[in-house]
């Protein structure tokens, strides 16, 4: 399982860089405009720091909603870096774009899925990743993990190569369920992947081992 880290924070992605752990970066306008990054120059050079920082993959999300605009966005965001994947939205236009740039063989990333039915025409359009939004379909009282399995389920009987990548992670709960259902990639904030690390058990028991050291010397 691939983790990337949902955020346009350099710190935070230099940090999970720094762990070993990452495999890429995913952001969104949201998250753009969090760190406070605005205008066309200064997005074309935060995308560039955030390829400095990681080696693979770093989805960069187009802002227009049509056919034309959306290709115009994606021919230059190619050409901040190869790490750049176009993130584009599941709507019509949307699609017909992804069709079109898998065609130039141009990586994609289908965002704001929320039903296996989009999941498939995302699939079929030949995007490169998939992107379920997990933790948006909980706040609504659906099961965002159950959506990742049934797309995997779904893609593993017709042989769709796009990865799922499961995201709108919020905790670490969420991250072992991704997994467990077989997810091929889970975006996450910082705090669900150093999550990871904690146990009340590893504390404890390191704190004996350290105490217990301090009889050696
Ligand atoms: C996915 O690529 C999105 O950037 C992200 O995971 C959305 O997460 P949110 O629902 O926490 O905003």
């Amino acid at each position: 399982m691939k983790f990337f880290i949902d955020t346009a924070d350099l710190k935070d992605i230099q940090e999970a860089q720094n762990l070993g752990v990452l495999d890429g970066v995913t952001t969104n306008p949201s998250l753009m405009a969090k760190v406070g990054v605005s205008g066309k120059e200064n997005i074309r050079n935060h995308y560039k720091a955030i390829c400095e920082i990681v080696e693979g993959d770093v989805s960069a999300e187009v802002l227009s909603t049509d056919y034309d605009g959306i290709l115009r966005e994606a021919d230059e965001l190619v050409t901040i870096d190869e790490k750049i994947v176009v993130k584009v939205p599941m709507i019509k236009e949307g699609v017909k774009a992804i069709r079109y740039l898998s065609d130039q063989g141009i990586s994609t990333n289908c965002t704001l899925v929320f039903s296996a039915g989009q999941a498939i025409l995302a699939a079929k359009a030949g995007a490169s990743y998939v992107s379920p939004f997990i933790g948006r379909l909980d706040d609504i009282c659906f099961d965002g993990v159950e959506l990742i399995s049934q797309i995997v389920d779904i893609y593993g009987i017709f042989g769709f190569e796009t990865e799922v990548l499961a995201a709108s992670i919020r905790n670490t709960m969420h991250i072992i369920k991704c997994a467990e259902a077989g997810a091929d990639v889970a975006t996450c904030p910082l705090s669900a992947i150093t999550g990871l690390l904690k146990h009340p058990l590893t504390d404890s028991g390191l704190a004996k081992f350290l105490e217990d050291a301090k009889k050696m010397q």
